[in-house]
């Protein structure tokens, strides 16, 4: 919590005028029944109607004075409490932003979800309440008892009694609900992620009549959740009543015992009036005590959450001494490269040598779970490796800014993503400035005239958001359009042709060959037509390399690739 405090800096200025506003609100606060005793005792006991006037008027000065004050606080309490949390979700987002993929697996795209939206609407909501709270409850407690005693210094004795009983009430309370408060936060996060799986899976959950089941698991989850928010208000709620009650008693014993005192000549009726009002100002006190004690951990559970995230330092990073290209040319090295995923327990690649040279095509092909994607992941430094190096014209990709790096490369992924917005949006995010005829020529070569000029807007018509309205094989032509747009030195489509008929996917690769003449491409494939015509293959097998060579030379050299040929051949004949 006091680690986060650190990005109301930029508020201080604020910060420093609410807490003087809340200072003077309380002060007028407490000079009112001072003023009130002053009328009764003095004014009205001597029937003195000027002194009243001048007195009565002196009130109604202060006690808009207080009004005002009060309410310049909460205006600008609220300005530094919401600016507040702009800035802490803009840190969160941007921290994000630069997480490598391992941080990402590490946490969970949905607990990263709640923790920008929910954790820190709380931390900004408690922000908020401390703002007005942290001046004004011991100044009115505190202020109070001094105000009280200087009343009537016996009659405060009631307080000793009062006090300890509320404190210890408060107490009991706070630890019963602060960990129920942290128990809460987590089921929320639980809740969250059934949702999501759900609204993302839906397909699935309807395809396989999972409703019902997917329904239960929800259902659990929030009922897990309502009983344990049940259980934190059930609490909460008896504390208003029990305070009320105990104030309450506290109003009995003051009248009572002052009614003794004024019997006795000690006390005036006006001072008993204005140590009612003091001790009402100090329960209030109390009660603003109460609920800092609740809210202040609460926040405290999201605040380290949000710290979490803020503190998991990417492990991929630039280094100090970034190099330049010497020349950009797109030729791509492995060097005897083993990468392992963290938590792993065999490396997920292993001793991977070869060099793809611009004007080349090298493709790669093996069996589901060999490493192709991961390969693939390395060029752009997604992943960093264990041992060995991954060159890029000449220089590790480690020793390169990862922007520079990614700037000479088109990267179209296994699962095609397109964003919300215009099929000329989500090309052009290729490249921002692309004409029109640069988008138009780049969906020419991915072979996706065809189907976007029969949609209702050509270029224009609408993604729906996650690409729905578009097949997987649309799909797959518009990210490869987005990549070519680009017209990079280095290509990487990762299994980007899989879902296309082999009709579109030879035309699509004709095109391509002729379009990127200069440039190097690596294309990963499970299909033998799609790689039969590359210049080079490797072959990958368990995360090594089993063969690499034409199409020719592994047919007679290389085991695994004849079988993958084998084993498609046949298909297509039994097909
Ligand atoms: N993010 C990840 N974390 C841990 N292991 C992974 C991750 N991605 C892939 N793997 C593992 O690495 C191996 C290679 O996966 P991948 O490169 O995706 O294979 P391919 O693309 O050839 O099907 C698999 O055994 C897979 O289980
Ligand atoms: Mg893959």
């Amino acid at each position: 919590m006091f680690k986060l405090l650190r990005y109301l800096k930029p508020y201080r200025l604020l910060v420093l005028s609410v807490f003087i506003l809340v200072f003077l609100q309380s002060m007028s606060e407490l000079y009112l029944p001072t003023l009130m005793a002053d009328i009764v005792d003095i004014g009205i006991v001597n029937g003195d109607v000027p002194y009243i006037w001048k007195i009565g008027g002196f009130m109604l000065l202060v006690a808009v004075i207080g009004m005002s004050v009060s309410i310049g606080a909460s205006f600008l309490a609220s300005r530094v409490a919401m600016g507040y949390g702009k800035l802490l979700r803009n840190k969160v987002f941007t921290h994000v932003s630069n997480f490598s993929l391992q941080e990402f697996d590490k946490i969970g795209t949905a607990s990263l979800i709640t923790r920008t939206t929910n954790d820190i609407t709380q931390v900004q909501q408690v922000t908020l309440m401390m703002l007005r709270m942290m001046i004004m409850a011991p100044m009115m407690g505190i202020g109070g008892v001094i105000m009280a005693m200087s009343r009537d210094t016996k009659l405060s004795l009631v307080f000793v009694v009062v006090i300890p009983i509320l404190a210890v009430l408060i107490i009991l309370i706070a630890s019963k609900a602060v960990p129920l408060f942290k128990v809460m936060q987590k089921k929320i996060d639980k809740l969250n992620l059934v949702l999501r799986e759900n609204l993302t899976g839906i397909r699935v959950v309807r395809s396989f009549n999972r409703t019902a089941y997917e329904q239960n698991r929800f259902d659990d989850a929030n009922r897990d959740l309502t009983g344990t928010a049940l259980k934190v208000n059930r609490l909460m709620a008896t504390m208003m009543p029990l305070m009320m009650l105990i104030i309450n008693f506290t109003t009995i014993a003051i009248i009572w015992f002052g009614g003794i005192r004024i019997d006795n000549g000690n006390m005036q009726v006006g001072d008993l009036m204005a140590f009612i009002q003091y001790a009402m100002q100090i329960m209030m006190a109390l009660m603003m005590m109460t609920m800092m004690f609740v809210m202040i951990p609460r926040a405290s559970v999201s605040a380290a959450r949000i710290n979490e995230v803020l503190d998991m330092q990417p492990e991929i990073v630039d280094s100090e001494i970034v190099k330049p290209f010497a020349q950009k040319k797109g030729v791509i090295e492995f060097k005897d490269v083993t990468f392992s995923y963290p938590g792993a327990e065999q490396p997920a690649l292993q001793y991977i040598s070869f060099t793809a040279k611009p004007g080349d095509v090298t493709a790669i092909i093996g069996g589901t779970g060999s490493g192709k994607s991961t390969l693939i992941h390395l060029i752009p430094r997604f992943y960093d490796v264990d041992s060995g190096n991954v060159l890029v014209d000449g220089v590790d990709v480690r020793e390169l800014s990862q922007e520079a790096l990614r700037e000479e490369i088109s990267y179209v992924p296994q699962k095609a993503v397109l964003f919300s917005g215009t099929i000329a949006d989500n090309i052009r995010y290729g490249k921002e400035d692309a004409t029109v005829e640069e988008i138009e020529h780049a969906a020419a070569i991915a072979q996706a005239t065809e189907f976007i000029s029969q949609m209702p807007d050509g270029f224009e018509s609408t993604i729906a958001q996650g690409g729905t309205n578009v097949s997987g094989g649309q799909k797959q032509r518009l990210s490869i359009a987005r990549a070519l747009v680009r017209k990079p030195e280095i290509y990487l489509f990762d299994d980007s042709f899989s879902a296309l008929d082999f009709k579109t996917d030879a035309k699509l690769r004709a095109a391509l060959k002729e379009e990127t003449t200069t440039s190097t491409i690596i294309i990963v494939a499970q299909r033998v037509s799609t790689v039969m015509d590359a210049d080079q293959i490797i072959v990958l097998d368990e995360g090594k390399i089993v063969g690499i060579g034409k199409h020719r030379e592994l047919m007679s050299t290389c085991e695994v690739y004849r079988e993958i040929v084998a084993s498609q051949l046949s298909e297509e004949e039994s097909a």
